[in-house]
């Protein structure tokens, strides 16, 4: 049976009190801290860096999970394997260098993955599927908060399960954007298997409330 794991994204959180919201997601049955690193350049907003990852660093023992959504990439990636971050995710077309970025990040000691905008061709994935361990798909365009799920999503959803199906390779298989109780069944029916919402859980009050309701469409 697949694992499905909920990623709340920090992004809807409120920054004043950061480490007593990711404590209290994880709280509230997160199985993985969503980062999102926005850089003003290769997305129209701004956000947050590694000094943010390594003061909720210690307020959780979850994978953090860090999608940059920057450009250049490499130079932030030993920042961020410093500042705690499992799992460093990155958009293929910021990178000059794909294969190198995905290995700078393994010999970091964190587990590597690209992310798909909704326009972004998937066959970015040929040739480096052994260094992944990570598919993040898009279903929203990046840079933020709040947006609706763009249902297009589900096909490339679909894509990429067969193709981690046929590498036989254990890659966790991520949606962002728009999630909600009542779209998180339909992404898991395309095959993913990890599930990063914002506005959904940090804009209620009751985080258990949400994630309950979420894991329990997905036990249907
Ligand atoms: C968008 C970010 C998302 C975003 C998700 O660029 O990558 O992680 O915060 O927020 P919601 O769930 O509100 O769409
Ligand atoms: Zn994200």
């Amino acid at each position: 049976m697949t694992q499905f794991r909920i990623a709340p994204s920090i992004l809807s959180a409120d920054f004043a009190r950061l480490g007593e919201e990711v404590r209290n997601v994880v709280a509230a049955g997160a199985d993985i801290i969503h980062f999102d690193v926005m850089d003003n350049h290769y997305v129209p907003n701004l956000t947050i860096g590694p000094l943010v990852c390594q003061a909720i660093r210690p307020h959780v023992d979850v994978p953090i999970d860090v999608h940059l959504m920057v450009k250049p990439v490499d130079r932030l990636i030993p920042d961020f394997a410093k500042a705690g971050a499992n799992i460093i995710t990155f958009h293929p077309e910021a990178s000059e260098h794909i294969d190198r970025t995905l290995q700078l990040i393994r010999d970091n000691g964190c587990k590597a993955g690209l992310v798909f905008n909704p326009g972004t061709p998937m066959h970015f994935l040929n040739h480096v599927m052994d260094k992944i361990d990570m598919i993040l798909i898009m279903s929203v365009n990046p840079g933020f908060g709040g947006q609706s799920f763009i249902p297009e999503a589900l096909k490339k959803i679909s894509i990429a399960r067969r193709m981690i199906d046929e590498s036989g390779r254990d890659i966790l298989l991520e949606v962002d954007g728009g999630i909600k109780i009542d779209n998180i069944a339909a992404a898991a029916a395309a095959g993913a298997d990890t599930f990063v919402a914002g506005s959904a859980i940090f804009g209620q009050p009751d985080y258990k409330g949400v994630i309950d309701a979420m894991r329990a469409e997905l036990a249907k």
